[in-house]
């Protein structure tokens, strides 16, 4: 026997609203861990991205069928910032899709059920050999309902709407509070009312309300949850 087993790997999942960092910490536990990051929302605005310079018409069935035979999605690591990147269609477009016109339109578009489809698919094969984190809207609830640990990330709105400016801001010194306060909360609104998948917290998952809370206490708190399940 060795003297250490090698630790089980799990399935870590992060869902919430818009702008609860759920990334940041997900990205922190999967350098930690030497686990797999992906960012289930960069798929959907990758998507979006597809759909807005094809002119894609996603109210139409027929026309999101077509569209989504043409879309090919990837990972990539990027050793400059050192995170993962999306790529559609061979193309790294991990800045382009934080754009507010991007943000203005994904959640009509991962409403769609053919694109959610999709995606979902796409995630649940990237998790089959476990030693994942992902987050998003719906991976505790549908991609990974079997995860060792689901997290439901929350803050006040106030907290996300200053924290979602200071990203954005950064890019567009024309946005205003007001824009991003809007868009954040038309989100929130389609993302948990859609009829496949909405927003929900799963019955299992842990509520970390991180209003008030450094990264560093987040962190920690997630660590001791992620240590109790290995
Ligand atoms: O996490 P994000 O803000 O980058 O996600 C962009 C949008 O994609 C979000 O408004 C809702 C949608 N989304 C989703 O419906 N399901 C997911 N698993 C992830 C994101």
């Amino acid at each position: 026997m060795p003297a250490t087993e090698p630790k089980k790997k799990i399935i870590i999942t992060l869902d919430g609203w818009s702008s609860t960092g759920k990334s940041t910490l997900a990205r922190q536990l999967a350098k930690e861990l030497n686990y797999v990051y992906i960012d289930s929302g960069a798929m959907y605005r990758a998507i979006t991205l597809y759909f807005l310079r094809n002119h894609v018409d996603w109210t139409k069935h027929s026309a999101v069928e077509k569209a989504l035979k043409n879309i090919t999605l990837e990972f990539t690591s990027n050793h400059k910032s050192g995170h993962t990147d999306i790529c559609l269609n061979g193309e790294n477009v991990e800045f382009v899709i934080r754009d507010l016109v991007i943000a203005e339109k994904v959640s009509e578009v991962a409403a769609v059920k053919e694109v959610r489809t999709f995606a979902v698919a796409q995630q649940q094969a990237m998790g089959k050999n476990k030693g994942i984190v992902m987050d998003g809207r719906d991976i505790g609830t549908t991609v990974f309902p079997q995860a060792e640990l689901k997290i439901f990330m929350t803050a006040d709105e106030s907290v996300r709407v200053h924290r979602r400016f200071k990203e954005l801001y950064q890019k567009n010194p024309n946005i205003t509070l007001e824009e991003v306060k809007n868009n954040l909360e038309m989100r929130d609104y389609i993302d948990s009312h859609r009829e496949v998948s909405p927003l929900r917290q799963a019955e299992d998952a842990i509520v970390l309300d991180n209003s008030h809370l450094t990264m560093k206490q987040q962190l920690e708190i997630a660590q001791k949850w992620v240590k109790e399940r290995m």
